[in-house]
């Protein structure tokens, strides 16, 4: 996890009484032989309380049409950054680099494969999306910061640091939701998606000390930082979205784009400063407001 946001109170693993075979522990770890019962109801929303959605054809269709749409985004970003990173899989600057590169590059196709998993639950609409998505080629992404090539190790660093950092908080905002499949797939991504994240503010860190051991420089960090920081920023969606408002009514997601946006401004802010670096205004570039 990136910050301190709380999560429900409600939403932690319980240990509880085994279903099925065994005889019933209620009280014990898993050390001792217990289990963990995954959470079952949707815990905030219009539906709090109710059973969470576990198959595709118990949705809502307006909630259906909404996990497709937010998929067919988590799935275009994931393909896209493949695309992103690809140049510098041979060109990371050291060994480690190199291997954390590729690691990443691994990662992103398993994102793209999970969320469209959820998209082949909706059909033959689900199964064209994906076609579709395969099929994307750099430039033509939803979002503008999947459209700009990495020229520089830098903008490597910027962007793992700034918009994979956002992309762990659109996960975050699904951890627990009201549809099951979608709410279990979250812990994964997000620990794959930490890794991204520290490694970027590694690089900008070792560039930042501007002292000759490392590629770049304190002046180049900086200026990626202002390339990418209002494009992270614009990633978080409209301020008055009435999409986010509807998907936190369906228990779906947690915070409204603006929520979301200030607390990762509140994230980044000290982060950046450490390096004796510093972040341009939020609405210096802004594209999405
Ligand atoms: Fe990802
Ligand atoms: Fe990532």
């Amino acid at each position: 996890m990136t910050t301190s946001s709380p999560a429900p109170s409600s939403s932690g693993p319980k240990p509880t009484p085994s279903t099925g075979t065994g005889p019933s522990h209620p009280s014990k770890s898993i050390a001792e032989g217990g289990t963990i019962e995954p959470v079952r109801e949707i815990l905030w929303g219009s539906q709090a309380g109710v059973r969470k959605y576990e198959t595709a054809e118990e949705l809502p269709p307006d909630l259906a049409k909404l996990i497709v749409r937010l998929m067919v985004v988590q799935a275009d970003t994931e393909f896209a950054s493949i695309q992103q990173h690809r140049p510098w899989l041979d060109r990371a600057p050291t060994l480690e680099d190199r291997w954390i590169e590729s690691r990443i590059v691994a990662d992103e196709a398993r994102h793209g494969l999970q969320a469209c998993r959820i998209l082949r639950d909706f059909g033959e609409e689900g199964q064209r999306w994906i076609d579709e998505l395969l099929a994307k080629k750099e430039g033509e992404h939803k979002l503008d910061a999947f459209n700009m090539p990495f020229d520089r190790w830098s903008d490597v660093g910027a962007f793992t640091c700034f918009v994979d950092r956002v992309g762990v908080y659109q996960l975050r905002a699904f951890q627990e939701c009201s549809y099951g499949p979608l709410a279990r797939a979250m812990p994964l991504m997000l620990s794959e998606e930490q890794l991204h994240l520290n490694f970027g503010f590694s690089v900008l860190k070792r560039m930042a000390r501007n002292d000759g051991s490392y590629i770049g420089s304190k002046e180049e960090a900086q200026a990626a930082i202002r390339k990418w920081y209002p494009r992270a920023l614009d990633m978080f969606g409209h301020s008055q979205s009435e999409t986010s408002q509807k998907a936190i009514a369906y228990g779906l997601k947690r915070w409204t784009n603006e929520e979301a946006r200030a607390r990762y401004i509140q994230e980044v802010t000290p982060l950046v400063n450490s390096l004796g670096l510093e972040l341009p205004p939020p609405d210096f570039d802004r594209r999405v407001l």
